[in-house]
């Protein structure tokens, strides 16, 4: 090897025995001087570097601006590295591209600058490179899609448990519908079956006065003795009235149940409907017993339904005539300009205080009813009819002094 200056023994050797292929160039780019592991890393037989200009070592694509870097590195020569954050590649003289990394360095010869660059073939360090990045790319491509399927499975899951969950709902509703309707029909049964054993009950009373009335009547008339004709006649007409308002109750009470009842309103004359519904009851209270009717309203008319507020009032009046004797039983009524109120009262036997808060429970009957003939449905029906009406119903009452029950409705 020639070197183009003076150099120890120690220098040639190292030179060329070196890792890294070396090559010294002049300031006009010409190789001065290349080691053996140069010379094999571009292809070129011994000694066929020198002379040639190291733009020939480049891919042409980066020729033309090497040769400025070189005049700026002669302007300012430091040691230093090239291409640093940039991949750099040579030409083999086969014309194969590979990378490198280059590091330069220079020395002067009498004035000239010479610059040595220090070359390593990193072919296999950028495939290793290249490798670990495309591996990398490949576990964070992998780690996206295994994040996008986590993702859509816990949609599906979360649907699903949403579906689920309407799907329980579903069924807790279904499952309630179900009670509801056994319970209802469970409520039925036990009406019936009351119904048997009352309607047996109940029914006798009337009944074998209507016989033994209707029998006596045949006597009387024999006899001529119209007085007591009349009182049998009249006997024989309560003790039907008795038996119609059982069975209008239970009318009633199966209507309500199945929920066939509906409201149909029409504009009233209140006056006259109050004093039909006073004068339809005469025939059925008992001596000594009247209705005393009195109104005080600003309108003549309320929209309403009739049948029910025929009913309501019914069982009011009826229940005032039952429970108390030789009192006039009073019907009154006001209205404001929402609402619409009316009473029944009378001065008989009241409601024990204890019994109160059950008075409108089916089948419940006060203490001092006595024998007195009854059901126990009439109240439990009423409260249900203004329900209907989306109004309320209270009472008052002292015991053996009389008592009062007020409807308020909505108008
Ligand atoms: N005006 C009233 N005066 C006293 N007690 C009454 C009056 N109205 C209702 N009651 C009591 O309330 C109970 C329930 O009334 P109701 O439901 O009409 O049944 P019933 O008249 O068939 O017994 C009656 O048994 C009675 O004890
Ligand atoms: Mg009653």
């Amino acid at each position: 090897m020639e070197f183009p200056f003076e150099a120890s023994n120690t220098f040639a050797e190292l030179f060329a025995s070196m890792a890294e292929g070396v090559i010294m160039v002049d300031q006009s780019g010409m190789i001065l001087m290349a080691n053996h592991m140069a010379e094999d890393m571009f292809g070129y037989p011994p000694h066929a570097l020198v002379g040639i200009k190291m733009e020939a070592l480049l891919p042409e694509r980066f020729r033309g601006r090497h040769m400025d870097l070189r005049s700026q590195f002669a302007s300012d020569p430091r040691p230093r590295r090239m291409g640093v954050g940039r991949d750099l590649k040579a030409i083999r003289k086969d014309a194969t591209e590979f990378p490198v990394e280059i590091s330069l360095s220079f020395t002067r010869k009498n004035e000239e600058l010479l610059v040595m660059a220090f070359i390593s073939d990193i072919t296999a360090r950028k495939r290793y490179e290249d490798d670990l990045k495309r591996s990398e790319e490949q576990l964070l491509l992998y780690a996206s899609e295994l994040e996008k399927k986590v993702q859509s499975r816990t949609e599906a899951l979360n649907q699903s448990v949403i579906n689920l969950e309407s799907e329980v709902t579903e069924r807790k509703k279904a499952e309630a519908e179900v009670r509801k309707l056994l319970e209802k029909e469970r409520e039925l049964n036990e009406l019936k079956s009351k119904f048997v054993s009352i309607a047996s009950h109940e029914f006798r009373t009337p009944l074998s006065t209507i016989m033994s009335s209707a029998s006596l009547v045949n006597q009387y008339k024999e006899r001529g003795d119209l007085d007591k004709i009349t009182k049998h006649t009249q006997r024989i007409r309560s003790s039907v009235n008795h038996l119609t308002g059982i069975l209008n109750d239970f009318l009633s009470l199966s209507k309500l149940e199945e929920g066939k009842l509906y409201v149909v309103n029409e504009p009233l004359m209140i006056e006259d409907f109050f004093n039909e519904v006073a004068e339809d009851m005469i025939p059925t209270l008992k001596e000594g017993q009247y209705i005393k009717s009195t109104g005080d309203c600003s309108r003549t008319t309320i929209d309403s339904d009739p049948r029910i507020l025929r009913n309501i009032l019914f069982n009011l009046i009826s229940n005032a005539s039952k429970y108390s004797e030789n009192k006039p039983i009073h019907l009154l009524y006001e209205c404001s300009d929402t609402e619409f109120t009316f009473r029944v009262r009378d001065e008989g036997m009241g409601i024990p205080s204890e019994d109160k808060k059950h008075i409108f429970t089916r089948f419940f009957r006060a203490s001092n009813a006595g024998n007195i003939q009854g059901t126990g449905l009439g109240l439990n029906i009423v409260k249900r009819y203004v329900d209907l009406l989306g109004g309320i119903i209270v009472f008052e009452s002292e015991y053996e002094k009389g008592a009062t029950f007020s409807v308020t409705i909505p108008i």
